[in-house]
């Protein structure tokens, strides 16, 4: 009787140490995937930042720091697609997995437009920042095209 007690609170503890660890698994892949939407988040105050100084024909100089910190952004995003956080309220499509090295590198491309629009901006050369922010758009549009969902 006492023994029968003893295995079944062992057993209690099993199951309840296998939920616990379940449920950790869960709230780490909402955690990789709310992670790597505020990634992309911070993008866009770099990217207006970027688009007021060409707009007012300002000092191109200032756009150098906001080019490194969307690299540095870039750099960490493509690390946050653990194998299962696929699944959840994310907009990354199954082709980030299923073609891993092409989003990698889909995410190196962008990051060597942010060099570029570095580099250019400072230089100076207003038309060819202007050239190369317009790369840098298209970057992120050619990665959105084959691994994210649609805006609805
Ligand atoms: C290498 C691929 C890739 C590149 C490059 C990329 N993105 Fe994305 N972006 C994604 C994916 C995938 C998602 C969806 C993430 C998710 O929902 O899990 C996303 C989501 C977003 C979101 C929505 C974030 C949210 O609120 O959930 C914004 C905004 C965004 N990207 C802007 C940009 C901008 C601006 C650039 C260029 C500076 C860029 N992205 C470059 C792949 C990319």
């Amino acid at each position: 009787m006492l023994k029968k007690t003893v295995v079944m609170a062992v057993i209690g503890a099993l199951t309840a140490g296998a939920l616990v660890s379940g449920v950790t698994v869960a709230f780490a892949q909402a955690d990789v995937i709310k992670a790597r939407q505020e990634n992309r988040k911070a993008t866009g105050p770099e990217m207006r930042a970027i688009k007021a100084v060409i707009d007012a024909k300002g000092d191109l100089k200032e756009i150098v720091p906001h080019a490194a910190k969307l690299k540095e952004l870039e750099i960490a995003f493509d690390k946050m697609f653990p194998a299962g956080s696929d699944k959840g309220e994310t907009k990354a499509l199954p082709t980030v997995w299923s073609d891993m090295p092409g989003f990698q590198k889909a995410s190196a491309n962008a990051a060597a437009a942010y060099d570029k629009l570095a580099m250019a901006a400072g230089s100076g050369d207003q038309a060819a920042t202007a050239a190369a922010f317009g790369d840098v758009g298209k970057a992120c549009g050619g990665c959105h095209t084959t691994y994210r969902a649609k805006a609805n």
